[in-house]
């Protein structure tokens, strides 16, 4: 019976709550802090995953309204995941430092999910996939995600069996639908990078810009590279060619 159900068994809390296993010895208090958020990060990407996943449906089905919808729910979801690295920012340097050893080489660079959220929208470029390959085999899920056409190409799909091209989107009678789309597909973009950025930016502030990362990166250094890297190139550069309609 559903009303059997409580609060706790629901959302299996005492798995979870049991689920921060620190390592440091004695434990570090603010290691806590660090768990949590990388766990809660691993959270949300599993909701934007699914709902990229969702995305790629609707677009392959034509339905411009319910990608929209998936899409603003994925920029809602980047931008918490954004804002919560500002909590890190209350880790001072020299504490991070008393337990930094015990993570040994675990990485963010080695997140499924991180990956697959890169795949799902589009990355391809040889670094990316470089990068899948050293690691081993890459993952069923994951190999699945590279052989998706791109997100960008899906949305020009969708647009050309409407007759339309990208730059008509911004130079027609007024905004619509279409529009609105690739806007918000834009703003995915945006927030992506802003996580990338304020990531570097927590990156450089706790061990510094030229410190080597757990997973055997140059650091900031390496990070700051990808700070640009963008899912909807053709969206950002057709704004150079735009004519004023009179
Ligand atoms: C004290 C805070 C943090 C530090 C010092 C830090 C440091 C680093 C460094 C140095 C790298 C480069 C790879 C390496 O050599 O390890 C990296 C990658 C990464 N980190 Fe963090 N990180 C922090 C917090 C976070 C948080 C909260 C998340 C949330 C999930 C996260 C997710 C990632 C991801 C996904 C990558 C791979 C990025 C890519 O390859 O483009 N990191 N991190």
């Amino acid at each position: 019976m559903a009303d059997e159900v409580n609060y706790p068994d629901y959302l299996a809390l005492d798995e979870l709550l049991s689920l921060q296993r620190l390592r440091s010895e004695p434990e570090h208090p603010d290691e806590l802090l660090f768990i949590v958020v990388h766990q809660a990060s691993e959270l949300w990407f599993k909701v934007i995953v699914q709902q990229l996943h969702a995305l790629i449906a609707e677009l392959k089905g034509g339905d411009t309204q319910r990608a929209l919808w998936h899409v603003q729910r994925i920029n809602t979801l980047m931008r918490i995941v954004a804002e919560q690295l500002s909590s890190l920012d209350t880790l001072p340097p020299q504490r991070f430092l008393q337990f930094r050893n015990f993570l040994g080489a675990s990485s963010g660079q080695q997140s499924i999910q991180f990956r697959m959220i890169g795949a799902l929208s589009g990355q391809r470029d040889d670094s990316f996939v470089a990068a899948l390959k050293a690691g081993g085999t890459v993952p069923a899920p994951l190999q699945e995600a590279l052989d998706t056409p791109r997100l960008e190409d899906l949305f020009v799909e969708m647009a050309a069996n409407r007759g339309r091209t990208l730059e008509s989107l911004y130079t027609g009678p007024g905004p619509d639908p279409l529009f609105f789309l690739a806007e918000a597909l834009l703003e995915y973009d945006q927030a992506f990078q802003r996580w990338r950025f304020l990531h570097v930016q927590l990156v450089e502030r706790i061990i510094g810009p030229m410190t080597g990362g757990t997973g055997g990166t140059l650091g900031a250094k390496y990070l700051s590279q990808s700070v640009t890297q963008r899912f909807f190139p053709m969206l950002w550069s057709l704004r150079a060619n735009l004519v004023t309609q009179e």
